[in-house]
């Protein structure tokens, strides 16, 4: 069921349930951190490996102390100036926090959404929400109640709709390295930004073997139609020749009779307005039984590093051309 109704929503999660709920970047699939068996569900509806652990959502940073210990200055600062919003925070966690949601790691990772359902909803709680994106693990987040109604339809008993997301794409995460912030994932704040409030920071190493955090596995985010991602469209429009072809565009069309549809993410060739458009595009682009996605690489600044991280991420498995 796809309601607004946020006292069934309470309800279900005072059972041990789990539902999706809307944040400003994504909807995600809440359950009480601190019970186990609710989480177990989310692992479950997900197909999402242990080895991957999830955010823990808290109603103010007043609350930060509950879930989080040893938090550095830098941590504090970046709260204060980003929460609520769409910054995760990875700090050592409270002994009390179930091994589950952190995949048995000594830390946790910690954000305040800036959405008014999800705040109202924290808010009636006295635990806090664990969630991960409302998606089967490895497909495309989704940014609307139907996306994850799409996914999930027959599983899930209550989806809250809150319209919408108005980010479109995941949290920036950070943690800290012996006192050092470290960038995770890349996401809807620009490194950019944050470096202005907090000086430089490192960008985590990918590794697939063991993620630090999982949201760098290599294939990610994906569509299930064939990816590609490049700097040259007229060539690979000429290597798939016969094709059913879908484009994604940053700020204009193409014209060629080869297209079957085209998706431009920002007319007016704002970064930020196409990383909000970016998975709605995807999931339609998705929908039209092509044979291949072509995605143009975005400027390399800005949410256009998130947009080309997702869009790699996409790609990555389809063997061919991702320059
Ligand atoms: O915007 C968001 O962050 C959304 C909304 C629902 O809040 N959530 C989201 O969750 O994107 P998920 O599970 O799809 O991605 C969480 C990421 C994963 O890449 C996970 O590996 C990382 O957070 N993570 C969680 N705990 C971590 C930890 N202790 N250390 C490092 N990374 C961690
Ligand atoms: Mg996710």
């Amino acid at each position: 069921m796809i309601t607004t109704d946020i006292d069934k929503a309470k309800q279900a999660l005072l059972l041990n349930d789990i539902i999706a709920m809307p944040t400003e970047t994504v909807y995600g699939l809440a359950g009480n951190a601190y019970n186990e068996s609710a989480i177990k569900k989310i692992f479950a509806l997900k197909g999402r490996p242990f080895y991957n652990p999830l955010i823990v959502h808290i109603k103010s940073s007043l609350f930060l102390n509950n879930v989080a210990r040893e938090i550095p200055e830098l941590a504090i600062k970046l709260a204060e100036h980003y929460w609520p919003g769409p910054l995760t925070l990875v700090l050592k966690k409270q002994p009390h926090i179930p091994d589950i949601v952190t995949s048995g790691k000594d830390t946790v990772a910690v954000r305040v959404p800036n959405h008014a359902l999800a705040l109202e909803l924290l808010n009636q709680l006295d635990f806090p929400l664990a969630a991960p994106s409302a998606n089967p693990f490895g497909s495309i987040s989704p940014t609307s109640a139907e996306h994850v109604s799409n996914y999930f339809k027959d599983e899930l008993d209550l989806i809250l709709e809150g319209g919408e997301c108005e980010r479109g794409v995941e949290s920036t995460i950070i943690g800290f390295e012996n006192n050092k912030p470290i960038l995770y994932r890349h996401g809807s704040i620009s490194i950019e930004e944050i470096e202005k409030l907090i000086g430089k920071i490192n960008i985590a190493v990918k590794n697939d073997s063991n993620p630090i955090s999982p949201g760098m596995l290599s294939r990610h985010y994906a569509p299930s139609t064939i990816t590609y991602l490049t700097n040259n469209i007229p060539e690979l429009l000429k290597s798939f020749q016969g094709r059913k072809i879908g484009l994604l565009l940053f700020n204009k069309e193409i014209t060629s009779k080869a297209i079957q549809v085209q998706e431009v993410l920002s007319k007016t060739g704002d970064l930020n307005d196409a990383a909000k458009n970016l998975y709605e595009a995807l999931h339609r682009l998705d929908k039209n039984n092509l044979d291949i996605i072509i995605a143009e690489r975005f400027p390399d600044e800005g949410l256009g590093k998130t947009i080309n991280d997702r869009l790699q991420r996409a790609a990555k498995g389809c063997k061919g051309i991702t320059h």
